[in-house]
């Protein structure tokens, strides 16, 4: 009888209780996941027309696969693509329609490898090892005087300020223009989750618009000067003829929006899951060469993205049925992050767990640009936090996580820091 209705699309409504915007899955979307990844076959899910995938084995296979494509437009006629458009509510916002939905992360194949192979070297472990300092300058900076007020909101007074100043100084944005960035990524990027109401479509549009008007003159102010920057570099390569300038301004738009809020969420949340654990946060104090392992944990453990798609550039067959092609499918990178057949105690937080083959990061030919640089930034904050603190008190049970299916963070941390008395 189970298994009937596991295999049955009709029943699963009932059963499966799929609400990506309420409070109760925010709190905790895992039990959900986990009655999808008790299904036969890919949970569809009408609002969002798409076939959710769960299950470790079947994201990573479909997220590798070569004939699942980012751009439906490579593979479906103009008619097909407008209607798409228009059910996802994406259609009447150019600005958003040319800068972000046909960013490097929308392209397939050869443009999308033309553009990526421009910026890879930057972000490769060893270069991005070179912002340690900077980094590290900064994290310093803004917890003196955090410690000394002990109460704090850690995500508002803390995380929310790291990434925008960290992509910023690396693209080359001024400091001072760097807390602008957070405001125009988050409206952008927010437009990407289930709840696409008109006011939330005219904030991404508006951001946008504001977002490249901005980039336009930061760019003119390059061409005649250029720095030790990113963007530097990357003037360079248009002036060569590797990019023209719209694919200039919405790559330089996906490289400061694209990672901004998932750091500050997986900043949040992994703090939480470790005060939430105090025998691994006494570990992770006594043992600070656990970091590492740590970081990679609290990615998996509560993974900031995750919720990514695909289309079918050709009829597919996935978990045992064929699709037809332009079929949409979702990758449901955290819930393939606590799939129990994939990682033993897949519900346990573990410091030390190994292997640790998380998909937060994604994986196949649109793996995460910037994965060396979120894992350095949650690095030198973890360890810096750590090292000048004694304790960190927190009443885990007042911690509340942001509704939506794409994005997964809190709304706000309120912790005190104990300071570590120096000699
Ligand atoms: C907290 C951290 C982050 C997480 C969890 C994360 C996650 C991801 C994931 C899952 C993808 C693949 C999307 C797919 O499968 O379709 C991706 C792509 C991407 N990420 Fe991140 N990301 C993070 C931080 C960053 C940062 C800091 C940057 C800044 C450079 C960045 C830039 C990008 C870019 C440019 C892509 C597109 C790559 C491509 O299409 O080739 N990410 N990210």
């Amino acid at each position: 009888m189970l298994e009937d209705i596991l295999d049955s699309n009709i029943a699963i409504d009932t059963h499966i209780m799929f609400q990506p915007l309420t409070p109760a899955f925010a709190s905790n979307p895992y039990e959900v996941y986990a009655r999808l990844r008790a299904l036969k076959a890919p949970y569809y899910f009408e609002d969002m027309n798409v076939h959710l995938l769960s299950r470790y084995e079947d994201v990573e296979a479909v997220a590798r696969q070569g004939a699942m494509v980012r751009s439906l437009a490579a593979v479906m006629s103009e008619e097909f693509v407008l209607q798409e458009q228009k059910l996802a509510n994406f259609h009447d916002m150019p600005n958003h329609e040319q800068l972000v939905q046909l960013s490097m992360l929308e392209q397939d194949g050869h443009h999308h490898r033309r553009l990526r192979m421009l910026v890879l070297r930057e972000f490769s472990r060893q270069f991005v090892e070179k912002h340690r300092n900077m980094i590290q300058q900064y994290v310093d900076r803004l917890l003196t005087p955090l410690l000394e007020k002990r109460d704090i909101d850690f995500v508002a007074e803390l995380a929310a300020h790291v990434p925008g100043h960290i992509i910023g100084n690396i693209l080359g944005v001024p400091d001072e223009d760097c807390p602008q960035l957070r405001v125009w990524s988050e409206n952008i990027v927010q437009y990407f989750d289930a709840d696409r109401t008109e006011v939330n479509k005219q904030r991404a549009e508006s951001a946008t618009i504001e977002f490249k008007d901005y980039l336009v003159r930061l760019i003119a102010a390059r061409e005649n000067k250029p720095q030790d920057d990113l963007l530097s570099v990357l003037i360079a390569a248009k002036n060569a003829g590797e990019l023209d300038e719209t694919e200039l301004i919405s790559l330089s738009l996906l490289i400061l929006a694209g990672g901004h809020g998932s750091t500050i969420d997986v900043l949040g949340t992994g703090l939480l899951a470790l005060l939430s654990h105090p025998d691994q946060h006494k570990k992770l104090r006594s043992a600070p060469e656990l970091t590492g392992t740590a970081i990679h944990e609290m990615f998996r453990y509560d993974s900031p993205l995750p919720f990514f798609h695909r289309y079918a550039s050709e009829p597919v067959e996935v978990m045992g049925r064929t699709y037809p092609k332009g079929t949409k499918f979702g990758l449901l990178y955290g819930s393939a992050n606590r799939d129990p057949a994939q990682f033993p105690n897949a519900d346990k937080f573990d410091i030390e767990r190994a292997p640790n083959r998380h998909i937060a990061f994604g994986r196949g030919a649109h793996l995460c640009l910037g994965n060396n640089l979120a894992r350095l930034d949650m690095e030198i904050i973890f360890k810096t936090l750590l090292d000048r603190t004694k304790d960190i008190q927190c009443d885990v049970d007042q911690a509340r996580y942001k509704p939506g299916l794409s994005a997964r963070g809190l709304l706000e941390l309120p912790v005190r820091l104990i300071p570590e008395s120096r000699p």
